[in-house]
């Protein structure tokens, strides 16, 4: 028969340190990778200024009340010109947190662009969590949804579920949505007694891109949600904004989804130091997207979707490249660059460095095409990454 246990010996079991010895080193290649992946702006990383200034936070408890993240809160509705504002954890719980807030008594539809997250990436949420229909829309100019997509799929009458909300993304796979079509399209919905969610999880690219303010941008909307963890560079954060009734209400499903979050006040202030000192760099990010673009056109490469913020889809075909031979040889480089298929995204993080390496990287494989050199072998990627050198291939 073994002793009781003593408080040390369960002591010796609960205690964990979870910073590797070399973090210093590890951290620094994070962000060597996150300055060369061109997947996703979602691996921008915090910075040591980042936290600095968000150690200075409040420490309340933010289901009662923190100031931080009061403060935060405050400053999101004022800016884009709602009442109230919400912050959650993510971007996919603040779409979800809209979609289950707006919806009532079902049946009902929603009718968002096929391309958007809300009906590609969230898990069916929106069947999962409010009972909803979704009507996925294919724009028909191939670059935004217009109210001449939209209206002959909005259901009014008859036997399919009655549409109550049409949910729009800006900017969707980097593209910006012309604000004409979208006041046209919020015109049409509140005429019929339907509402009108935005998920601008990039909106800020359209403020930088198109000097147009965040109240302007959200206005047609009876909700937005904002992301910070991307472009902005946050660890996390999303914020909700809408009317104080459709905020309050939010604010139980936010709890019942278990989303209410304690000691966040450091988190709203990584998300104000992003807002303040990263959001400036966008129009660079935009100027580094639209050099990729030329580099790769000069290339011969074929642009599917140009760069109007910080996202271009490109296709290599036509200089007898495919993209896995793109993808496997870049993270092959001894410094490896992360490509996943025909999306590139750039970021506050990235450097012109990495752009100059993935296009020079696209000259060599388009030079040894020409000479017919094929079965190149390079070296492995540096330890401590996938077996590829770089991010794993996951959807982001
Ligand atoms: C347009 C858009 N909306 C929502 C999300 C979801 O954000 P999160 O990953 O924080 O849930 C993403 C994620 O990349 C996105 O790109």
């Amino acid at each position: 028969m073994s002793a009781d246990p003593t408080f040390e010996s369960i002591i010796n079991q609960v205690k964990v340190d979870v910073v590797s010895p070399t973090h210093d080193v590890d951290n620094a290649r994070q962000l060597e990778l996150a300055s060369r992946c061109f997947a996703t702006d979602t691996v921008t990383v915090p910075t040591k200024e980042m936290y600095e200034y968000a150690t200075k936070a409040s420490l309340g408890d933010a289901v009662f009340h923190d100031p931080s993240t009061q403060a935060l809160e405050t400053h999101m509705a004022h800016l884009t010109g709602k009442e109230a504002a919400l912050l959650v954890a993510s971007g996919t719980m603040s779409n979800q947190l809209a979609i289950r807030t707006h919806l009532r008594q079902p049946p009902f539809s929603v009718v968002c662009d096929g391309r958007s997250h809300i009906n590609k990436y969230e898990s069916g949420g929106a069947a999962l969590h409010t009972g909803a229909h979704l009507i996925p829309i294919v724009p028909s100019n191939r670059h935004h949804l217009t109210l001449k997509d939209i209206s002959p799929h909005v259901v009014l009458v008859g036997q399919s579920a009655p549409t109550r909300l049409i949910c729009l993304e800006n900017t969707v796979d980097g593209l910006i949505l012309p604000q004409s079509d979208i006041v046209d399209i919020s015109q049409f919905a509140h005429e019929n007694n339907i509402l009108v969610h935005l998920d601008g999880a990039r909106l800020w690219h359209v403020a930088a891109t198109t000097n147009t303010p965040m109240s302007v941008l959200c206005a047609p909307f009876d909700s937005v949600s904002l992301c910070f963890s991307k472009g902005l560079g946050a660890p996390m954060g999303t914020c909700l904004v809408g009317s104080k009734a459709f905020i309050q209400k939010a604010k139980w499903f936010r709890k019942a989804f278990g989303g209410g979050m304690r000691q966040t006040g450091i988190i709203a202030a990584a998300v104000a130091y992003a807002l303040t000192y990263n959001f400036p760099q966008l129009p660079r990010v935009h100027a580094l997207a639209k050099c990729l673009e030329q580099g790769l056109r000069d290339l011969g490469v074929r642009i599917l979707s140009p760069a109007e913020t910080c996202i271009l889809f490109y296709d290599p075909s036509p200089i007898g490249i495919g993209y896995q031979e793109v993808q496997d040889s870049a993270a092959a480089l001894p410094r490896p660059i992360t490509i996943v298929g025909p999306r590139l995204v750039v970021h506050i993080q990235m450097t012109t460095e990495a752009i100059d390496d993935f296009l020079a990287l696209l000259r060599t494989l388009k030079e040894k095409m020409k000479d017919g050199v094929d079965g190149v072998t390079y070296p492995p990627g540096p330890s401590g990454t996938d077996a590829k050198g770089g991010y794993p291939t996951a959807q982001f």
